[in-house]
């Protein structure tokens, strides 16, 4: 695939997503790099991440004619061309000017998933036209304000707009400390605001001294008092899917099931909240054995390899999300640069296939894995 934001000499352009990190670091200001960076406190659960999908080894099965792969399929009856969601991540205009507009536009014409934050920098509305023409997988992530009124009328938005499903995101009852955004004193810069929020309500990310922005955004609009009951508000103002991020425990999973949701995510939010938490990996496999099929399970957190994402299918999950490279790409290329960290991901994946004797993703089972 070609990159016309990045120079022609093929020799500069990134073959793997280590690579764009090392490259957007040098697009991107300081105070950006250090909040998509980030994680939470020593983040060792950030590491973590990676650690686990290294210990986990694959089984390969030979003399498997592999002439012919399929890496497709569906997620809450939406088909996908790869097992592939883009996660949730907040200020994407921090990294490109087209934000959240480039990194659907190429979602969309990848045929993955893209699942748009509550603190994107391109309105919903916006975001949403991408996707007229082309019926690809958008999600809606919400998180809960204090304000009932204004969280109702995220809602309704989302669901006028087209979004398909609503990402509940629970890990975040008050935001982790990110001990570099307080250093930095994370704020917006001037002409970027919560596209969805700032208009309707007035609100925005503050500017202070010695602490995050974001931080005390969540401490004061964020409400911390949500629990299970607020499931049953959600979805009696809302007749979208609900989707629950943010499990890492198999009781919890089996209530979110109990208490409706239709898809789960298991993740740690990327490291970025509570530190020493479980990598999401490790949490996989007892989410899987509670949930016992009843509903998709997807993970996130440290997905950088095509192997990662065989790895997580052969435990259970059916899809993946993908969160920092992504970020790394907009800030490379813009939407070609989303673009082409989606093909080196989709091609790893093929190759991996093959070399597992796995021609589609009904063979990718737990006798892939050893679990050690
Ligand atoms: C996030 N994440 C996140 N999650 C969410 O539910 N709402 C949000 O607004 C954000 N914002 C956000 C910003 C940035 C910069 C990052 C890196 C992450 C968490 C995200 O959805 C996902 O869980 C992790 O990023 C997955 O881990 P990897 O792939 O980044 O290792
Ligand atoms: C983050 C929030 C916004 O991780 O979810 O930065």
């Amino acid at each position: 695939m070609s990159l016309p934001a990045l120079s022609n000499d093929h020799h500069c352009q990134p073959i793997n997503l280590f690579e764009y990190e090392q490259l957007a670091k040098k697009h991107l200001s300081q105070m950006a790099f250090d909040y998509y960076s980030s994680g939470a406190g020593d983040e060792i659960t950030l590491r973590d991440n990676r650690t686990a999908f290294e210990r986990i080894k694959l089984r390969p099965r030979i003399l498997v004619d592999v002439s012919d792969r399929y890496l497709s399929t569906s997620i809450l009856g939406q088909p996908l061309q790869l097992p592939l969601l883009i996660a949730p991540m907040a200020f994407q205009c921090l990294a490109h000017p087209d934000g959240e507009v480039a990194t659907a536009l190429a979602a969309t014409s990848a045929g993955v998933g893209m699942v748009l934050s509550t603190m994107s920098t391109k309105s919903m509305e916006e975001v949403a036209t991408v996707n007229h023409k082309q019926k690809s997988l958008q999600w809606f992530q919400l998180y809960i304000h204090k304000d009932r009124g204004l969280t109702r009328t995220l809602v309704e938005r989302a669901d006028a707009a087209g979004y398909k499903a609503l990402c509940l995101t629970v890990d975040a009852p008050v935001l982790g400390q990110r001990e570099r955004d307080q250093r930095n004193a994370f704020t917006l810069p001037p002409g970027l605001h919560l596209a969805n929020i700032a208009s309707i309500s007035g609100l925005d990310i503050p500017q202070q001294q010695g602490e995050s922005g974001l931080f005390t955004y969540f401490a004061q609009q964020l409400n911390p008092a949500v629990t299970w009951r607020d499931l049953e508000w959600l979805q009696s103002i809302s007749p979208l899917p609900l989707v629950i991020k943010g499990i890492l425990r198999g009781d919890d999973a089996v209530r979110a099931v109990e208490y409706g949701a239709k898809a789960i995510v298991v993740s740690n939010h990327g490291g970025r909240q509570l530190d020493g938490a479980i990598a999401s990996l490790d949490a996989l496999t007892e989410i899987v054995a509670a949930v016992d099929g009843r509903v998709e399970v997807l993970l996130d957190g440290g997905i950088r390899r095509g192997t990662d994402i065989l790895k997580a299918l052969a435990i259970g999950a059916k899809a993946v999300m993908i969160g920092r490279p992504i970020l790394w790409g907009l800030a490379v290329g813009g939407q070609a640069g989303v673009s082409h960290v989606i093909s080196l991901l989709q091609n790893e994946l093929n190759v991996a296939m093959a070399l597992s004797g796995c021609t589609q993703l009904q063979n990718v089972d737990s006798g892939l894995v050893t679990l050690n």
